[in-house]
């Protein structure tokens, strides 16, 4: 069913309340999300995007009650990825001459997904414009690596919306669909979690395109994005917070990270937050279990400290296989600006804490020397080596 959003502008999009993961498994779904699709109808007629492919039926099914489908002048596809391209083929099934506006490399990879199926693609750059009608025209901006190639976002003068696709959006199910509709808590916990997860790779690329939109000097009332929440009240505190957040964003925040064979591993890691505790009660501490908690909850609170460390018992002269994915997966959200130490129990060989430094400072991390490294189970000389490694963490 359609939800009406300002003047002929209507959302036709799905609203996902089952969804449990994101891009295969790599992204926890824990308050459901949407796939945001558009509907303009003013002398021209014109669909925002599509939705996810298991939908597709559904999809088609509602937007024909909403208009006859011979009457869509355009399609703009502004990201090709396919929770936003997926409905795309039944419906060109349907209407397989309607043009398709998109990047270049949107074509690139509609038909990489899809296949070369005739479909007539009018390539758009930044800059470029399309009249509508009633005096309103849709302004196209790439938004290259925000966070595909191919990404672009629709701003539509007259009403003042920017259509952004993926950049401001959050896995998170608004049946209301208004930001000051939602609950406030969650709104911001998703959204930083789809900054941490999604875009924070690209924060270099962000704070240059946030530069480029506000010198095109559009008043925006409104951010339509391609999932969760719309922001109509207040629209630019999502924009001034990628602002932080793409600057090498942290809080006040040590983060203790472990995974522990006989929970050796684990008593050094709940030394450590009592220490830092002790050395700053101001600073925010958490600890988390790398095996059981939710991996991009996990990095989202990496996200927000200054610092965080990383526990991993000796296994195989090597770290726990846990850890290991875990540390893979922190080296590709490229964080900036943060401090790290090791620290890990051993029964003979004991090279984790060494491993553990390197795969640091291969993820970005000013790793501290100081650590905490215990031969069998950590005795009181040992856990004494916490307070130098929190201080160097503090300094
Ligand atoms: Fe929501 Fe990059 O797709």
């Amino acid at each position: 069913m359609k939800k009406h959003v300002k003047n002929n502008v209507n959302w036709v999009g799905y609203i996902d309340w089952e969804l449990e993961t994101f891009h295969g498994d790599d992204y926890s779904i824990l308050n459901g999300s949407s796939q945001n699709a558009y509907l303009i109808q003013e002398e021209k007629n014109v669909l925002i995007d599509t939705i996810w492919t298991p939908h597709r039926f559904d999809f088609v099914e509602n937007l024909k009650k909403e208009i006859d489908l011979n009457k869509i002048d355009f399609i703009v596809a502004n990201h090709g990825e396919c929770d936003h391209s997926g409905a795309l083929t039944a419906l060109m099934d349907l209407i397989p001459d309607t043009p398709i506006y998109c990047t270049a490399q949107c074509v690139k990879s509609l038909e990489g997904q899809y296949g070369q199926r005739g479909w007539k693609f009018n390539i758009v750059k930044t800059g470029d414009t399309v009249e509508i009608g009633n005096g309103k025209k849709l302004i196209f901006i790439e938004m290259k690596m925000l966070h595909w190639p191919d990404s672009m976002a629709t701003y539509l003068t007259g009403d003042n919306i920017l259509f952004s696709n993926d950049a401001f959006g959050q896995h998170f199910a608004v049946e209301e669909l208004f930001n000051d509709k939602a609950d406030q808590c969650l709104l911001y916990k998703e959204a930083i979690k789809y900054f941490t997860n999604i875009l924070n790779p690209f924060a270099p690329l962000i704070t240059k395109k946030l530069d480029e939109i506000s010198a095109l000097n559009l008043p925006i009332d409104i951010i339509a994005p391609s999932h969760g929440a719309i922001w109509r009240q207040q629209p630019m505190q999502i924009v001034e917070k990628y602002a932080q957040w793409a600057n090498a964003y942290q809080e006040n925040q040590i983060t203790v990270f472990y995974d522990t064979m006989w929970e050796g591993t684990t008593k050094i890691a709940h030394r450590i937050a009592e220490e830092i505790h002790q050395q700053s009660p101001q600073t925010v501490v958490k600890v988390f279990n790398i095996a059981k908690a939710d991996k991009n909850e996990m990095m989202t609170e990496v996200f927000r400290s200054k610092a965080i460390a990383v526990g991993s018992p000796t296994v195989s002269n090597s770290i726990l296989s846990s850890v290991a994915g875990w540390l893979e997966f922190l080296k590709q959200l490229k964080f900036k600006g943060k401090r790290a130490a090791a620290f890990g129990c051993y029964g003979w060989s004991g090279e984790s804490v060494k491993i553990l430094q390197e795969r640091l400072r291969d993820a970005g991390f000013e790793v501290v020397d100081q650590n905490v490294r215990s031969l069998w189970n950590p005795k009181p000389a040992d856990l004494d080596a916490a307070a130098p490694l929190v201080s160097a963490l503090l300094a």
